[in-house]
């Protein structure tokens, strides 16, 4: 079973920077249960998992693009706090960093493995995106109502809905990881090596 020791070993640096004690302990138990709820066994079964199965990853995992879109989205918001004479609006770092790490944790129950030694599609999956099955468990793990929006509108399904601050940084963060490897797939990034 993967426990919390676990979570912290994948994330601790990330985890740490989360000031409010009481949020990263229903971060790390939001993986621990989205893992137990996807049928995960061990760490290095989630370190083996692709951040997606719409296009090729290139071995990027899941927990690397996990790591990869939280530092983009810190990386927006400091741009903006130092660039900015006066911020119009304030950033929540804690709800920033939660969000980050927990934007793609319905991903463990969206995927499951398939029996050629890959990964697949879940039947969850097939009722609820991640989006909505992460926002589900986060929420169930007792994670307030703003950082469950930074889960739920990240993707497809904010397009439109009002949305907390984080969440715009973590959407952009997220595509702008996801979007060049759609692009190499189709021959449209121009002078990358396809
Ligand atoms: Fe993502």
């Amino acid at each position: 079973m993967v426990n919390a020791e676990d979570i912290t070993g994948l994330f601790g640096a990330q985890l740490s920077s989360i000031r409010d004690e009481r949020i990263r302990a229903q971060v790390v138990a939001t993986w621990v249960e989205a893992a137990r709820e996807g049928g995960w066994q061990t760490v290095e079964e989630l370190r083996a998992m692709p951040f997606t199965l719409l296009t090729k990853t290139h071995g990027i995992s899941l927990v690397e693009h996990t790591i990869a879109v939280t530092a983009g989205a810190r990386a927006l918001a400091r741009a903006q706090e130092e660039s900015y004479a006066q911020m119009p609006y304030r950033v929540n770092h804690d709800r920033l960093i939660a969000g980050g790490l927990l934007h793609d944790v319905g991903k463990l129950v969206e995927t499951e493995k398939d029996e050629k030694g890959g990964f697949k599609k879940s039947r969850k999956g097939m009722y609820a995106r991640h989006p909505i099955s992460g926002a589900i468990i986060a929420a169930k793990c007792g994670l307030p109502g703003d950082i469950v929006n930074t889960i739920a509108c990240h993707a497809k399904e904010g397009e439109g809905a009002p949305k907390v601050l984080e969440t715009v940084l973590i959407h952009q963060a997220d595509f702008a990881t996801f979007d060049p490897l759609v692009m190499l797939e189709k021959g449209q990034l121009i002078d990358q090596p396809c």
